[in-house]
């Protein structure tokens, strides 16, 4: 049980091994806050941390970088928050002083920990210590379910910005887990004219049609680049990889238009390899998309309170923190979008 000296975690001790661990609260460091964790979800990231295959990290791990929580306690902390403040995290752990940090491009950090992913700390907890700087101040009247999704939307309106100017452009968008559906919606309030989404389940297209997509094409149909630029008409302006498999990046490159630009969203598990003379030949840009900043969770707030879409419809399922293990392995069913581990007392 959690109590005020003790807090239970979730710990990944080995590929598919999903424990609760119960140990003593983290003694803070100046500038850390002590959080009480409401929900956290979980990401196709933490999917493959969970089953060994992520590239940057494997377990052992403590998992959970989508979260919303309580500040219970602050040290020495300069940041203004409170004490009961509700917030979310910007779980990149910036050096702040590399080169790109100190050019604004924060998440392309030269010495970057991640909250969540490999580091000592991750969110799935009854409480956890996180560096206060790294908070956001979660809007009132927004639920926990909203807040959850600022982190996963975040990357997408990151994604977005990168490959430039999308009002009037022709998108399609692979995959249709959170991070698609999620890119799906940034590119729409971006702009864009018409968005064709592709997954091979029945369901995440469904879901895709329901958030806006124009068209949803099952992605194992056997000419699939022509299918979605006949579904846009045209070619694609800009294809956002959200799977970043073999096929789908080779796909991509097929489906975009001449000089058109093809952004790397989804996290390759393995080298992938591509047509180099095509992409000389055609002027396409390949555009690694790496997290976010500050302000795209500025910018994923605004989405949300726009009300562009509906937290409820993207959280299929919620799970009690002691039944981690359970939400773990319902993420790889497929069936699922965006599932959250929820706080018990
Ligand atoms: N760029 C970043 O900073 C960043 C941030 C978060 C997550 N990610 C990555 O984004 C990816 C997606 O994350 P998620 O949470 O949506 O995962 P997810 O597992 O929920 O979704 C993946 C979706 O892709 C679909 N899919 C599988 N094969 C496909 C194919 N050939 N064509 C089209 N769709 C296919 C699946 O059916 C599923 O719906 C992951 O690789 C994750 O690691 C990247
Ligand atoms: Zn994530
Ligand atoms: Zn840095």
């Amino acid at each position: 049980m959690s109590s005020k000296t003790n807090r239970r975690r979730v710990f990944v001790s080995a590929p598919d091994v999903v424990e609760i661990v119960n140990e003593a609260l983290p003694a803070l460091a100046p500038g850390e806050a002590l959080v009480r964790m409401s929900a956290c979800g979980i990401c196709g990231s933490d999917k493959a941390g969970a089953h060994g295959e992520h590239v940057f990290f494997k377990p052992p791990y403590y998992p959970g970088h989508e979260v919303v929580g309580v500040v219970l306690e602050l040290l020495h902390d300069a940041t203004g928050l409170r004490v009961g403040d509700r917030v979310t995290i910007e779980p990149t752990l910036i050096c702040g002083h590399c080169k790109p940090c100190r050019n604004g491009a924060e998440n392309l950090c030269e010495n970057l920990e991640f909250f969540g992913c490999g580091f000592r700390e991750g969110g799935m907890a009854d409480v956890f210590a996180v560096r206060a700087d790294r908070l956001h101040r979660v809007p009132d009247g927004f639920t926990d379910r909203q807040a959850a999704l600022i982190e996963p939307l975040a990357t997408p309106v990151h994604a977005v910005r990168l490959v430039g100017d999308l009002r009037g452009k022709a998108v399609a968008v692979l995959g249709a887990g959170t991070i698609g559906l999620l890119t799906l919606v940034a590119a729409r309030y971006a702009g864009a004219r018409k968005v064709v989404s592709t997954d091979p389940l029945a369901n995440k297209r469904q879901m895709a049609l329901e958030l806006g997509a124009d068209a949803a094409v099952d992605a194992t149909v056997e000419d699939l680049a022509g299918t979605v630029r006949g579904e846009l008409g045209e070619s694609a302006d800009v294809v956002f990889d959200c799977v970043s498999h073999q096929s789908t990046l080779e796909s991509a490159v097929k489906m975009a238009i001449k000089g058109g630009v093809v952004g790397v969203v989804g996290g390759p598990r393995r080298p992938v390899t591509l047509d180099l003379p095509v992409l000389q030949e055609y002027q396409i840009r390949l555009q690694g998309c790496a997290t976010y900043r500050a302000r795209d969770f500025d910018q994923a707030v605004a989405i949300i309170s726009s009300g562009a879409f509906d937290a409820d419809r993207l959280v299929t399922s919620t799970f009690p923190l002691t039944k981690a293990a359970d939400a773990f392995a319902a993420i790889s069913s497929g069936r699922e979008a965006k599932i959250l581990v929820l706080a018990e007392n």
